[in-house]
């Protein structure tokens, strides 16, 4: 029987504990308050960025959208970008991406300082995520912190087992490679220049995918020796503007021992994640 790895235990769990820690925080005088910095209008940016405020509201953070038009000059936006970000009354601060063309090659990594930037974009945040530091001491990127938590809930163990990750960005496949490899994992990262992508998917114990293509894991990356754990990172449209992720679940269900739908899997599991970031931001200030 394959196991569905669902979000909404872990979300609803944690909730709990997140109004607990902001209503310390509140009788310390300090309501967390977190600043997003949106440029134009891309319409997943917006959904995201609006349920991010609204997870906020749930447990009683503040959330500022800061929304700048798409034509913004490079100037105006590092403007705003340090305006927000150094505001005493904001406690963490991201740009949301993908950023409209034209600013893409501005020089943001260390534009929002270490202990607001609850992304773990800041160089001084991805250090620390390679030397393996303290979880307490620095901000991990919120989807794979969200991955590793799904993981453990479910209590999958990933201790000297063989992961499979295809998508290699900055924000996901790198870092949770990283962060894996510090659990004892052994990972193997793919990307769409890897040679037989399918044989090596063969070999995971644990496949996750954030390639950012619908449907892309069919029934030809699972061999009959192996029932792996999957993990959908994808959040895809397809053709009839169904949202769905990289994996062909219908397909692929009885192929796997587990799997994170989508929606309901991981998705969530970035605002969970980007929520517990902030309120540490914020806890940093009254210790
Ligand atoms: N766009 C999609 N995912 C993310 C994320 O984790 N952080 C930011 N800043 N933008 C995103």
């Amino acid at each position: 029987m394959t196991e569905l790895l669902l979000s909404k235990p872990i979300v609803d769990a944690s909730l709990v504990n997140l109004r607990k820690r902001a209503e310390i925080l509140k009788n310390n005088g300090l309501i967390p308050r977190l600043a997003i910095i949106l440029a134009g209008q891309n319409q997943a940016s917006l959904t995201y960025t609006r349920n991010k405020k609204l997870f906020c509201e749930k447990f009683g953070a503040i959330c500022d959208i800061i929304q700048l038009p798409e034509t913004v000059s490079g100037g105006s936006f590092l403007d705003a970008v340090r305006t927000t970000s150094r505001d005493p009354l904001v406690h963490g601060c991201l740009i949301q991406l993908p950023l409209p063309e034209h600013l893409k090659d501005l020089e943001l990594d260390t534009l929002i300082p270490a202990h607001k930037d609850i992304d773990g974009f800041h160089p001084l945040n991805m250090h620390a995520l390679m030397r393996d530091a303290p979880a307490s001491t620095y901000f991990c990127p919120c989807t794979p912190k969200g991955i590793l938590g799904l993981l453990e809930f479910y209590n999958i163990n990933v201790s000297g087992k063989h992961v499979v990750i295809i998508g290699r960005s900055s924000i996901v496949g790198k870092p949770l490679a990283m962060l894996l490899t510090n659990k004892n994992a052994t990972v193997t990262l793919c990307h769409s220049k890897t040679s037989d992508l399918r044989s090596i998917a063969h070999g995971a114990d644990i496949l996750i995918s954030a390639i950012g293509h619908a449907r892309l894991i069919d029934q030809s990356f699972f061999s009959t020796k192996k029932q792996p754990v999957v993990v959908d990172v994808g959040t895809n449209f397809d053709s009839d503007n169904k949202l769905c992720g990289d994996v062909d679940f219908d397909a692929v269900r009885d192929l796997v021992s587990a799997i994170s739908p989508v929606p309901g899997g991981v998705g969530p599991l970035t605002i969970l994640s980007l929520a517990q970031n902030l309120l540490q931001a914020a806890e940093n200030n009254v210790k």
